[in-house]
């Protein structure tokens, strides 16, 4: 049993490690892992956002992972895929991030603490009915727009 488990486990090694070669043949890896960072930050966004519009059925133990998992993602470190000469002046349009964000006067890495800190009061009243999610839900949106208006490309 002990064999069959190990043996399961190297394919999944071997797996992980084919995706990790063939991934490296599209895009930057650093824009890759902040962009699926912010998909996993719309997601669970969306989840709630539904249920602040009455869009989705309130469901307390839903609502409150949903707000765990931002207020858990906005606190992990990103400094492993926010690297310096990773802007769109350096890449092009494998990503939308503006140099602006790693000048010296920067106002990202004190957004992302905003955004932490609402991430937090969200996820302790989540639980308390869907009237509550709306309010909370508000200073989290807040600190998503203003760090895409500063330094998220845009077209428009
Ligand atoms: C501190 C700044 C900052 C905060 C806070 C932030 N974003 Fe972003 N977001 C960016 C930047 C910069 C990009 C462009 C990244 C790139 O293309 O490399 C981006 C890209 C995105 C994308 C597109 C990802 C893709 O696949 O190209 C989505 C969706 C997104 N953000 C959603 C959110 C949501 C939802 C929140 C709040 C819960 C949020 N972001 C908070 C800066 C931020």
């Amino acid at each position: 049993m002990k064999f069959a488990i190990s043996l399961a486990l190297s394919a999944v090694i071997a797996t992980t490690a084919t995706i990790a070669t063939a991934g490296g043949h599209s895009g930057n890896p650093a824009a890759k892992a902040r962009q699926a960072h912010m998909q996993l930050y719309q997601h669970n966004l969306g989840i709630l956002g539904g249920m602040a519009k009455g869009e989705v059925e309130y469901n307390a133990d839903t609502a409150t992972a949903a707000a765990n998992n931002l207020a858990t993602l906005s606190s992990m470190s990103q400094v492993g895929y926010w690297t310096p000469g990773t802007s769109r002046d350096d890449l092009g349009e494998e990503t939308r991030a503006l140099a602006a964000i790693w000048s010296a006067d920067s106002t990202a890495g004190a957004i992302g603490g905003q955004m932490a800190a609402a991430a937090t009061a969200l996820a302790a009243v989540a639980g308390n009915g869907q009237a509550a999610i709306g309010p909370a839900l508000g200073p989290v949106g807040a600190a998503c727009g203003a760090c895409h208006k500063a330094y998220r490309f845009s077209a428009n």
